[in-house]
């Protein structure tokens, strides 16, 4: 097993008869989908996803599990996704795989939210990841010579040469390149008001559990919030 594989495992065994589960996305997600689904079949697991991509929402299908938007549900009972930064006060950086809004959606609707990541992914201050900012089609140009102006190295992401990347939701992402952010909750105030950006990867406040995985074994980090 690698250790995206033991974490997504490990992060399935939170899950209980009756739950609605938010599906993550992501290359640890599959793994714990994956895990679901053999629970759903093979354990007669009982449970409604609410996917956070149109990937996840593919794979769990093709798994047996039964699925529903989150406007189709009253409100989740436990959210499993990736990450890509964590730091050292559990605040993180999402958005790499270009799911953010839908992931910040549910997380922001789960009563329980359990992140699943290999140990590279814990850091000590956020930001030698990319920041993902998604911004709407209309405008975005002006945003990008803002955020250079600001100093935050804005990158488009592309698909191609010359294809940028497009979300489940027809947007695009701007990829900050901060190497430190000293601040994240200063800078995610800045993102929320600026007017033309949809949603952003800095996830502040939502963890409740973190599990890591190492080549010595995993580790569970409960009751962070
Ligand atoms: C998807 O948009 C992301 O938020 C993922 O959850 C995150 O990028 C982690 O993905 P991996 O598990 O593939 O590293």
């Amino acid at each position: 097993m690698n250790l995206k594989e033991m974490v997504g495992v490990e992060a399935a065994r939170y899950v209980e008869d009756g739950m609605v589960v938010g599906l993550g996305t992501g290359t640890t997600a599959y793994y714990m989908i994956k895990e679901i689904g053999r629970r759903v079949k093979e354990e007669k697991l009982r449970i409604l996803g609410v996917p956070t991509s149109f990937a996840s929402k593919k794979q769990a299908e093709s798994l047996g599990i039964p699925v529903k938007t989150i406007d189709q549900v009253k409100k989740v009972d436990l959210t499993i996704d990736g990450a890509d930064e964590i730091s050292a006060d559990f605040q993180g950086i999402k958005g790499g795989g270009a799911a953010l809004l839908f992931e910040k959606i549910v997380a922001t609707y789960s009563d329980q939210v359990i992140w699943i990541v290999d140990g590279s992914k814990m850091v000590q201050k956020l930001g030698a990841f990319p920041l993902p900012v998604e911004v709407i089609p209309y405008g975005q140009q002006q945003i990008f010579q803002q955020f250079e102006k600001k100093g935050y190295h804005p990158v488009f992401r592309m698909i191609s040469d010359t294809n940028k990347t497009v979300t489940d939701c027809g947007h695009s992402i701007i990829d900050l390149h901060l190497d430190v952010i000293e601040d994240p909750f200063a800078l995610s105030d800045v993102l929320d008001h600026t007017v033309g950006v949809v949603e952003h990867g800095l996830f502040l406040n939502t963890v409740n559990t973190v599990i890591v995985g190492r080549e010595t074994g995993v580790e569970t980090i409960s009751n962070i919030r």
